[in-house]
C-alpha cells in the first residue's frame, strides 16, 4: 500500500507511473476529450503554433495536437508516461518533444508557448503547490497566450473527504487510487484568484465519467503585457 503524503507536495505521479504500466490503465486515458478537440478551431483563429501538453500522461492530447499540425511539446513526471507517449507518437507517425519533468519546474525557457493544456494535472498538491504550477504555466507562455485547464471543483464528491492538509486540499489515507496524494478543490472565486493575472474566458463545472466527479473546465488568457513569471 502507498504511504499517504500529508505534506501538501505534488507526489501523485508515483501513483500514475504504476497506472501507466498496465494496458487497462492506459486504455482509460487513450481517447481525446471532445472539449480539448473543440478548442482547435480557436487555436487556428489565434494563429497558435507552439503547444505544450503539461502532465501529458500517455500522450493522447499531445499526439492529437501534433496530428492537427501544431508543433507539440509534452512533459510528465512519470518515466512510464513519457515512454508510452513516445510509443504513441511513433505509432501515429508524428513528432512530439517529450520530456520527463515536474510541473513545479517546467524544463522550458520563458515565453516559449502559445498555448498550454493541463488536463487533470495541476490540482495535485496543496494550494501553494497549485499556485506554483500556475506560475510555471504563466512563465512558459508568451504574453497573450492561452491555457486550458481542468481543476477539481468543490462540488466534487471527494471534496472534504480524508485529512485536510491545507485550505481546500485533502488526502485520503485509505484510498487505493491517487487520492493518497494531496488534491486541491476550488470554487469559482478561488479558480479566478489562483490564476491571476490571467483572464478567465470560459468555465463550466461538469462531471467526468463517474457520478459526482465534478471538474472545472476552463480557458484562460494571459494579458499581453504580462507573461514572464506572472
Ligand atoms: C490524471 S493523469 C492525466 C494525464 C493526461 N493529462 C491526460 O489527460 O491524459 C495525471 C498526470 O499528471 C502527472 N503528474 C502528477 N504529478 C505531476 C508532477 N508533479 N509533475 C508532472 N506531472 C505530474 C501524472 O504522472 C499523470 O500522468
Amino acid at each position: 500500500m502507498t504511504t499517504p503524503n500529508t505534506d501538501g507536495s505534488t507526489t501523485a505521479h508515483r501513483h500514475w507511473d504504476e497506472v501507466w504500466k498496465t494496458g487497462d490503465g492506459r486504455a482509460d486515458w487513450s481517447t481525446v476529450d471532445p472539449w480539448v478537440a473543440d478548442t482547435v478551431a480557436l487555436l487556428r483563429d489565434r494563429k497558435v503554433r507552439d503547444v505544450l501538453d503539461l502532465a501529458c500522461g500517455v500522450g493522447r492530447h499531445a499526439v492529437f495536437f501534433a496530428r492537427s499540425g501544431f508543433t507539440c511539446w509534452a512533459v510528465d513526471a512519470s518515466d512510464t508516461a513519457i515512454e508510452q507517449s513516445r510509443v504513441a507518437a511513433a505509432e501515429a507517425g508524428v513528432d512530439v518533444d517529450l520530456r520527463i519533468g515536474p510541473m513545479s519546474h517546467l524544463p522550458y525557457p520563458d515565453d516559449h508557448f502559445d498555448y498550454v493544456l493541463a488536463y487533470n494535472a495541476i490540482y495535485h498538491g496543496d494550494r501553494d503547490a497549485v499556485r506554483g504550477h500556475v506560475r510555471e504555466i504563466h512563465r512558459v507562455l508568451r504574453p497573450g497566450g492561452l491555457y486550458q485547464l481542468t481543476m477539481l471543483s468543490r462540488r466534487n464528491h471527494n471534496h472534504g473527504k480524508g485529512i485536510e492538509v491545507g485550505p481546500g486540499a485533502f488526502v485520503q489515507p485509505e484510498a487505493t487510487d491517487d487520492k493518497v496524494h494531496p488534491h486541491f478543490y476550488c470554487d469559482a472565486a478561488e479558480l479566478i484568484a489562483i490564476n491571476e493575472p490571467a483572464a478567465l474566458l470560459r468555465a463550466h463545472d461538469e462531471e467526468h465519467s463517474a457520478p459526482g466527479s465534478f471538474h472545472w473546465h476552463c480557458l484562460f488568457e494571459l494579458p499581453e503585457e504580462a507573461g514572464g513569471t506572472g
